[in-house]
């Protein structure tokens, strides 16, 4: 039953008929291979091991959790697991976290072959499926130096707000109802983070009805396809007849048509001088200098999409739903924005939120708990090495359990509970922070394949949820007395129910 859940989001009859027959071939293979065979052998791993599908049937319907206790019993720094085809190292303490992202990060920035990814971003010419050389080098720094760099986030800001007073309006109307109808908080979030995300990228042309809706849609449609543990990718000899990849190349052809669509219109029309330019502007600006085809950057562009929405999103939903539970954490949050906001002005500004320590605390304590990636994106080794008294055979995916290691009682006292106070911690703050200094905390990753997102991410984050905090009070729907928790995993982890809640406007505005 497991191994069938696993493999259930991309398995059709066929393919798994055809498992059996590739049984031989991969038997083959691996009495074939070489020193690096040997060298996993004696790596430490789970003795629960089928012909074919290996490890696959322990990792269950929720990954981050099954590996972190597989990992306690078999490998609590590191583990080797058979998915299938491809061994997979499992990172889950921060001393190997450290080994692998910073001793000899080098050895491990690159990323394994997806077919499906192949398919989704023009062969892997996005920033974060790119394997690790040259053209990722550049393409990484064209994202940071002109889109997500601190300076160039600070230059949307504008935008951004403008996307915050949208959103207020519509609470305020929803709050002027007196049938205390309950928003969807969780729907609200991805409207935004999608938004905001639409500014800064194509934020020059006029806005068009249901434009940013559709790119909603196809990206629902792009995690689900790319998320969890597909066939295709752990038993790569399927990959052409698998489901998967049709719908893959499907989903492809849709992105072709809205991109190609609003790169015309860019290239037709280019930004006069009293335009701010948009990030499609500057892609075409710096075409020759980068030495990019327009399907490179189509891919690049739907990256920034898929990378920098949901996980925005989540980060919100989680940190909502949390101060839901610990109405003191809220309630201090609440003093502290409206403390700290200017007064007399209709919205909490950037500008307010240098000196909102606490809301920056709450951000990082709810990206402990919940990781918007808990397994980051799988990593690739380039050259042997070694980790923690093991040698890690080149070639080898890894993947980092960041859930787990910011779970870890033996690092974080009462590991479970949102505490956001012991980020205020003088030491805490110094050294924990989202830049993967500390490798008891990795929301973001660390070392050269370190997210570029962090700053559009954090002040997207602080913007919208001080403004929430600031102009209401937050309740619970009629007949609802706690918020539900349950995760569920597709390309991320996010909570499966939606987040309701009725937005009430405070006695002193
Ligand atoms: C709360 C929000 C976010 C979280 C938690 C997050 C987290 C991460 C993580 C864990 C990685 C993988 C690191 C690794 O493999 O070592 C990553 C990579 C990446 N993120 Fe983010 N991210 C967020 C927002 C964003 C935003 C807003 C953008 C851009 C608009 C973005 C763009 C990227 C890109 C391009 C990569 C690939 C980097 C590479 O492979 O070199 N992220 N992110």
């Amino acid at each position: 039953g497991r191994a069938m859940d696993l493999v259930s989001a991309s398995a059709t009859p066929q393919a798994l008929g055809l498992l059996l027959l590739f049984f031989l071939v991969a038997l083959h293979l691996a009495a074939s291979s070489s020193g690096a065979e040997k060298l996993r052998s004696k790596l430490p791993s789970p003795p629960f091991k089928l012909p074919v599908i290996g490890h696959l049937h322990l990792v269950g319907s929720l990954p981050h959790v099954s590996l972190r206790d597989l990992a306690r019993k078999h490998g609590p720094d590191v583990m080797l697991l058979r998915l299938g085809a491809v061994p997979t190292l499992v990172v889950s303490s921060p001393r190997a976290a450290k080994a692998v992202l910073r001793t000899h990060d080098h050895l491990f920035a690159s990323r394994p072959h997806s077919a499906v990814g192949d398919i989704l971003s023009n062969g892997s010419t996005n920033v974060a499926l790119a394997p690790y050389g040259d053209y990722w080098r550049r393409t990484k720094k064209l994202v940071t130096t002109h889109l997500l760099a601190a300076r160039k986030v600070r230059s949307n800001r504008a935008a951004r707000e403008q996307e915050v007073r949208l959103v207020l309006a519509r609470l305020r109307a929803a709050a002027a109802d007196t049938a205390r109808t309950a928003v969807d908080v969780s729907e609200l979030f991805i409207y935004f983070a999608n938004d905001v995300v639409c500014q800064a990228v194509l934020g020059r042309l006029p806005r068009e009805a249901g434009r940013n809706q559709m790119f909603r849609e196809l990206l629902e449609i792009h995690c689900k396809l790319l998320g969890g543990f597909n066939l295709p990718d752990y038993f790569p000899i399927l990959a052409r007849l698998d489901m998967v990849t049709a719908k893959a190349v499907k989903l492809k052809r849709r992105w072709d048509d809205v991109l190609d669509d609003l790169i015309d219109k860019h290239a037709s029309k280019m930004a006069n001088d009293d335009e701010e330019e948009d990030f499609i502007d500057v892609l075409l600006s710096v075409q020759q200098e980068y030495s990019l085809t327009r399907d490179n950057i189509k891919a690049i562009l739907v990256d920034m999409f898929e990378a920098g929405t949901d996980t925005t999103y989540i980060a919100l939903d989680y940190a909502m739903a949390e101060l839901m539970r610990k109405p003191q954490a809220m309630a201090k949050l609440q003093a502290e924005v409206r403390g700290c906001a200017t007064k007399g002005k209709e919205m909490v500004t950037e500008d307010d939120l240098g000196s909102m320590s606490y809301l920056k605390a709450a951000m990082r304590e709810a990206m402990r708990l919940h990781p918007s990636g808990p397994l980051m994106i799988p990593h690739l080794s380039v050259a042997d090495c070694g980790v923690e008294g093991h040698t890690i055979p080149s070639g080898t995916r890894v993947i980092i359990n960041v859930w787990a290691i910011g779970r870890d009682a033996a690092s974080w006292k009462d590991a479970e509970e949102f505490v956001p106070e012991r980020f205020m911690e003088e030491a805490m703050d110094a050294t924990c922070d989202l830049q993967g200094n500390d490798f008891r905390f990795l929301p973001f990753g660390s070392g050269r394949r370190m997210c570029p997102g962090i700053s559009f991410a954090a002040v997207t984050f602080e913007i919208i949820l001080a403004n929430l905090v600031y102009h209401f009070n937050w309740e619970l729907p009629e007949g609802s007395s706690s918020v539900d928790m349950t995760e569920e995993f597709g390309f991320d982890v996010h909570r499966k129910e939606r987040l309701l809640l009725v937005p009430r406007v405070p006695h002193h505005l």
